[in-house]
């Protein structure tokens, strides 16, 4: 193992990694690419471009680029995804990257996941395309656990029906009053789901008396699904009175 694995590091980088995957040195991983793409997100996506999960990080090489040539080579995607596997164990002892970030199954998910789309020409679809952001039915009972969950809405607003108790930003359980402002209505719309969708999609465009801008989270359009947007609307107009 030792010695396969220098070699396997000066092959990286270069185009003679065919030879290295010839020897079989290489663990094949084969795992789930939802959940990869999910853990790439969260763990890589920081530090590394790679179009088909949108991430623009560039502390570490741009992996659609580190593996177009093997790519064009006609390598296939589980050998590029064992490669991935190891650097994730093994990765440059002078580099930047830290070690072992991901382990055993996780490791092999996040390595499938990016064998399976680096260099490769078009964007996710299907489960993969809703991996991070998620595509939910748009109920009030959905749009509840949003905001208790992965929206952590409740964290800065209070709202009876979410038994939320935040106090960052404005109570929740007058929106229809503030939605009713005559320069809420001309910014935000005039019906109270217009409102609430754009306070939730743009924040700082109408600010609330006594708040300012830059506290609200302003990318929820970015990392919710615009179901899971319309669900926290639904559950949002439905709890007020
Ligand atoms: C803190 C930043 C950082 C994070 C987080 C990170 N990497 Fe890296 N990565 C780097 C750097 C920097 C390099 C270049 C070599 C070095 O310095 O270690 C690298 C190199 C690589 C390489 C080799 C690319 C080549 O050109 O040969 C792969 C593959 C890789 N990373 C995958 C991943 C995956 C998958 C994750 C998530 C599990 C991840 N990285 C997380 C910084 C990071
Ligand atoms: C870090 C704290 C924070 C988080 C998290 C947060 N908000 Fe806010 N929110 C604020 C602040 C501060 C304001 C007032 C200033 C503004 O509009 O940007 C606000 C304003 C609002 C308003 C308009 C209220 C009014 O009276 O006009 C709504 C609706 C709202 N947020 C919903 C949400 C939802 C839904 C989520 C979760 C997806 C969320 N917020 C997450 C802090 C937060």
């Amino acid at each position: 193992m030792v010695k396969s694995l220098g070699r396997i590091a000066t092959l990286m980088a270069g185009a003679l990694i065919v030879v290295a995957l010839a020897g079989c040195a290489v663990k094949h991983a084969n795992g789930n690419l939802v959940n990869g793409k999910k853990l790439f997100a969260s763990n890589c996506a920081s530090c590394h471009t790679l179009a088909h999960a949108n991430s623009t990080g560039t502390v570490g090489p741009n992996l659609d680029d580190a593996f177009r040539q093997d790519r064009a080579d006609g390598v296939k995607s589980t050998s590029i995804a064992g490669l991935v596997s190891y650097w994730i164990q093994y990765p440059n002892t002078q580099g930047r990257m830290p070690a072992m970030l991901l382990k055993g199954q996780d490791a092999e998910d996040v390595a499938s996941y990016v064998g399976a789309v680096a260099a490769v020409a078009g964007t996710d679809t299907g489960a993969l395309a809703a991996a991070v952001a998620e595509k939910v039915n748009p109920t009030p009972a959905v749009g509840k656990q949003i905001f208790t969950g992965v929206g952590s809405c409740g964290s800065c607003h209070t709202l009876s029906a979410a038994g939320t108790t935040g106090t960052v930003g404005p109570g929740l359980n007058t929106l229809k009053a503030a939605c009713a402002v005559p320069a809420s209505q001309r910014i935000r719309g005039t019906t109270l789901e217009k409102c609430i969708e754009t306070a939730i999609t743009r924040p700082y465009a109408y600010i609330p008396p006594g708040y300012a801008p830059g506290i609200m989270p302003s990318n929820f359009s970015q990392t919710l699904s615009p179901s899971q947007i319309q669900a926290l609307v639904a559950f949002l107009s439905s709890a007020q009175k």
